[in-house]
């Protein structure tokens, strides 16, 4: 065998190697816990065959504790670039195997440099995250890594989709990284998020919790809001991932891909004529006015679990990717308070960094009055979301289909936030406060003088009505461009969505915001 020959039989033997990262032992033992390994997840997650992988032959350069005597090739983490429905896209994934994943000195240069490069190119990144939190053989190597890869998440942010995978553990202080990030996706039964483990919130707190019931998927995804997602698999989410990305630019100077649509963008649906309750305070579900308008009736939501009485996701009307926000009459009457507030506010300044155009849906009777949600600063949450959508510079398209009330009116995207156009179906009502309550606090002293004090507040309730409650009023100062018939609300968010298409908006220069945290 030439010298040659031998050289290259010795990469291809070091690459073997590398690709079975901690050994087969561990591998066998991260398969029995129902999870993928790293490079499986990778192989999952890109097109077949694209992956490139980076430092392979990188390995740690600590010598504390005798980790010197145990090396692997790659250290604990595998990463690279590849592409997601042939758009370029870098990657990295923690590999349990190895030290159980745990970011070393190595392991941090290995994600800066892919982040890096990712911003160079302009490209989404996605980290997989299962790992044992920070080398603890390292110190404090371990935790300048982790602050490196913070500082990347933080210039990255608005500029290139930042997508995590929590996969397995994820807990101290690298929970930030993903907190960080534009989308979380957990994994549920086999991935955990929180500052500090069970043992010592025991010590501390006296409190007995499981893993799953501090920082489980199912948790994260319906209390705490951190997670986006929860799968019930590792393969739903990495596809959750590819999908995801199908709605975004590759970063914020691009527009996410206009896919080419069978759905015709002129279909009338009648149902939408008889949809709301004659009853006002009688709900309906949202979902179905949704499902009935954008293309196919495909909706990806996000943060389904989490404060259901606002709607948030990604959807396509024509071919033209949307983030659309609608009330739930069905949830709490479609109120705003603390959590939906944050939750949409959220959701709209992602999509306006990454020029995606916001569809509202409007039926909201108003924001949570009483104690909690005030001591809970429901004032600047929902300050939040006025500042989102005042500040979104995208296209931006509302429909009321029903109440819009006081402040909620203002908030979710009015004219006077620079709504572009503004539609409402001849149900809406468009009103400082309802009908009841306007009527006690005008006219609360007569009631209670009169004979008839029911039949007193239906008579002044029903003035009230004819007068506010209706969305002529509003169309009269021109605050609703125009009042569509409910069955032409797909054509008309169309046609609204194809004359914005070039919208051209900028906001004062400045250093940066000061949103109301
Ligand atoms: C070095 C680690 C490690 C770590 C795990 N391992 N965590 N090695 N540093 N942080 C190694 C184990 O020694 C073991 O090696 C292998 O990884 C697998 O770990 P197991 O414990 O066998 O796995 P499992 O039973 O599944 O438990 C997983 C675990 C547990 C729950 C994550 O390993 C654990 O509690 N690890 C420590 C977590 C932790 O406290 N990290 C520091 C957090 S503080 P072998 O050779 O047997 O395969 C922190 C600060 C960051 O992260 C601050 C950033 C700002």
């Amino acid at each position: 065998m030439s010298h040659q020959l031998e050289k290259v039989k010795e990469l291809i033997q070091l690459r073997q190697q590398a690709r079975l990262g901690g050994g087969e032992r561990r591998i066998e033992s991260q398969h029995k816990k129902g999870k993928y390994t790293a490079r499986e997840r990778i192989a999952l997650l890109l097109d077949e065959g694209s992956f490139e992988e980076f430092d392979m032959f990188v390995q740690h350069r600590s010598s504390n504790f005798g980790i010197e005597e145990e090396t692997y090739l790659g250290d604990g983490v595998v990463t690279g670039y590849g592409t997601i429905d042939g758009r370029l896209v870098y990657v990295y994934a923690q590999d349990f195997t190895v030290f159980g994943g745990s970011l070393s000195e190595t392991v941090s240069l290995k994600i800066c440099k892919v982040m890096d490069q990712a911003m160079k190119m302009g490209a989404p990144v996605i980290g997989i995250n299962d790992s044992g939190g920070a080398r603890i053989q390292e110190g404090i190597n371990a935790l300048a890594g982790y602050a490196e890869i913070f500082q990347r998440n933080v210039l990255a942010s608005g500029v290139i989709p930042q997508i995590s995978g929590i996969f397995g553990p994820c807990a101290g202080g690298s929970v930030y990284s993903p907190a960080l990030t534009d989308f979380n996706i957990m994994t549920k039964g086999t991935s955990y998020m929180f500052l500090t483990g069970p043992k010592v919130v025991k010590s501390v707190l006296g409190e007995d919790v499981s893993q799953e019931q501090l920082g489980g998927a199912s948790i994260h995804a319906s209390k705490s809001g951190v997670a986006h997602f929860a799968t019930d698999s590792e393969e739903e989410g990495l596809m959750l991932i590819r999908k995801l990305l199908g709605f975004m630019p590759q970063n914020c100077l691009e527009e996410a891909p206009l896919l080419a649509c069978k759905d015709p963008f002129d279909r009338l649906e009648d149902s939408l004529n008889d949809i709301i309750p004659d009853q006002p305070n009688k709900a309906y579900d949202m979902y179905e006015v949704i499902g009935a308008i954008v293309d196919n009736g495909e909706f990806l939501e996000v943060h389904k679990d989490y404060a259901a009485n606002i709607i948030v996701g990604f959807t396509r009307f024509n071919g033209i990717s949307v983030g659309l926000v609608a009330n739930q009459p069905k949830v709490l009457a479609g109120v705003l308070d603390s959590n939906s507030s944050r939750k949409a506010a959220r959701f709209i300044r992602f999509c306006d960094a990454f020029n995606i155009p916001i569809v509202t849906l409007v039926d909201v009777p108003g924001f949570l009055p009483g104690t909690q949600q005030e001591y809970g600063g429901v004032i600047l949450h929902g300050a939040k979301l006025l500042y989102a959508y005042g500040e979104a510079t995208v296209p931006k398209v509302t429909v009321t289909l029903r109440k819009s009330y006081g402040g909620a009116y203002c908030v979710m995207s009015s004219k006077h936030l620079r709504g572009d156009i503004n539609y409402a179906w001849p149900s809406a009502e468009i009103a400082v406060m309802g009908p009841a309550g306007a009527i006690e606090v005008l006219f609360g002293k007569e009631m209670a003088a009169s004979s008839d004090p029911v039949a007193f507040a239906a008579e002044k309730e029903s003035e009230y009505k004819e007068k506010f409650a209706n969305p002529y009023n509003a169309a009269k100062y021109g605050y609703i461009d125009d009042v569509i018939e409910p069955r032409n609300t797909r054509f008309r968010i169309i046609r609204a969505l194809q004359q914005l298409a070039t919208k051209k908006l900028t906001n004062p220069p400045k250093k940066h915001d000061n949103l109301p945290l």
